[in-house]
């Protein structure tokens, strides 16, 4: 970088942005000892410029106009920070091929078009970096590419959405779901439509973004299998209780035997598990490998100044590693095949609800001993001529687990279809 000035870019002036600036002004000497340049923000692109603003930009800084911004010439790095695809992808596009590094806080443009990005991003010979765009303060893509970069990581477990996290903690007390989303919303976890939250489709991006950084093979958002907690019911999350157990929702990255699978969904967690203990809207990352075994990372996965910090993080790093070929763009170098759904392995919890009758346990049982599919653990409660039987089923292929479900969901005794989530136990220790 020639210039001891590094006039920044910001790509939306809101939450994030705003703290973005704050923390440019507020941090200027640690970042000038880091680095030896001052980084100044030069230009914000906004819709409403007479909006009124918690960090006020500085006269003259913010613009309505695109073209304005893309040709500044004070305007070297870039941060995007406005969300959504479009026009965002358009913007971080034009901005790469006009030769300005970007750096992105949205996960959903780099989950779904980070491909096409980074090639932009290569052919113009200019840096694409994304921390911010999973669990915001948490620095888990540099840890992933730089400090693992020869760990072998295999597992990538994650509590990547704050939201539903903190909706969970919440009914785990005895609330309800409407009465925890409507919470989450007004502490200001949820996104604009708390929809991405609760359907997965949130952590989806970020598991994609995960999964693709610590096995080096593009995982777009439409690979990952994806449950919300929408379907959750307080008899699950009191029969996960009973059981030793919590409900989170999880990501889930296995790399096995060459193939990839990425997954996004409610899990039981034992409460001996680390995850388990992930209260309210924290965010963390369980990395499982060769050489480290397994390190645990957790924080704050949202807000405004903690998303700022891992901009501004990247920013640093564009300004450290500019002209050195140091882990820039893409996180890919190979390219492994997706694992079938139905080879997916893991113990599991079934939710039974069943008429008491002579004879319904047993052809359960025998069901799943068919497929070669164990039984851990059984509760039985009884209510009104009915029965509740959660069952903790040993490790098995998800595709024996579903075809001996299809079959007890048969039986005429069978009130309800079977409800099927997977337990996390296991350590990488
Ligand atoms: P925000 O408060 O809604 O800010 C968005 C900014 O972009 C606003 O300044 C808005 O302008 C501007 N903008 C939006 N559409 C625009 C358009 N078409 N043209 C020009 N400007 C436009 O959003 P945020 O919470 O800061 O989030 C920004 C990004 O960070 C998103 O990708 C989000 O997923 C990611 N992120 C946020 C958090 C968080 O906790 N907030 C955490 C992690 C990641 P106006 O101000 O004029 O409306
Ligand atoms: N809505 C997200 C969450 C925060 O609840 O985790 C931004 O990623």
């Amino acid at each position: 970088m020639a210039s001891v000035d590094v006039g920044i870019g910001l790509l939306g002036y809101g939450t994030v942005g705003s703290s973005v600036n704050r923390m440019l002004v507020e941090s200027a000497d640690e970042i000038e000892r880091a680095t030896g340049h001052r980084l100044r923000v030069v230009r914000a692109l906004v819709r409403d410029p007479a909006k009124e603003r918690p960090f006020p930009a500085g006269d003259g800084v913010l613009t309505t106009d695109f073209e304005t911004f893309r040709d500044d010439p004070e305007v070297q790095i870039v941060a995007e920070v406005m969300g959504g695809l479009s026009p965002a992808g358009d913007y971080v596009r034009a901005l790469l091929g006009a030769g300005k590094p970007v750096v992105s806080a949205n996960k959903q443009l780099i989950a779904r078009d980070g491909a096409e990005l980074f090639a932009a991003a290569s052919a113009a010979g200019v840096q694409l970096r994304f921390e911010a765009s999973v669990c915001a303060a948490i620095p888990v893509v540099k840890v992933l590419r730089e400090s693992l970069v020869v760990s072998n990581v295999h597992r990538v477990l994650g509590i990547v959405n704050g939201t539903t996290n903190f909706m969970l903690s919440s009914m785990e007390r005895g609330g309800s779901y409407a009465d925890a989303l409507a919470e989450a919303q007004a502490l200001g976890y949820a996104e604009a439509d708390p929809t991405d939250d609760v359907s997965g489709a949130d952590a989806a991006a970020k598991m994609a973004i995960l999964a693709t950084v610590a096995f080096g093979s593009r995982v777009r958002f439409e690979d990952v299998e994806c449950r919300g907690i929408e379907e959750l019911e307080p008899v699950h999350v009191n029969a996960a209780a009973q059981l030793g157990m919590v409900i989170k929702l999880v990501g889930i990255a296995t790399l096995l035997d060459g193939a990839v699978d990425v997954r996004v969904q409610p899990a039981l967690v034992e409460r001996s598990h680390p995850l388990a203990a992930v209260d309210g809207a924290f965010n963390a990352v369980m990395l499982q490998g060769d050489a480290i075994r397994e390190i645990t990372l957790e924080g704050p996965g949202a807000g405004g100044v903690e998303t700022a910090s891992a901009v501004v993080a990247d920013l640093v790093s564009v300004v450290g590693t500019a002209g050195t070929g140091f882990l820039q763009n893409d996180a890919c170098w190979r390219e492994l095949a997706r694992l079938p759904s139905s080879e997916w392995r893991s113990p599991f919890y079934v939710h039974l609800e069943v008429s008491d009758r002579p004879g319904v346990l047993a052809h359960a049982a025998s069901r799943l001993a068919a497929h070669d599919v164990s039984i851990a653990q059984l509760v039985q409660r009884l209510e009104d001529g009915a029965a509740a039987i959660e069952l903790v089923l040993h490790r098995a292929p998800f595709g024996e687990v579903s075809a001996a479900l299809r079959e007890i969901a048969a039986f005429p005794e069978v009130l309800r279809p079977p409800f099927v989530l997977p337990v996390i136990a296991e350590r990488g220790l």
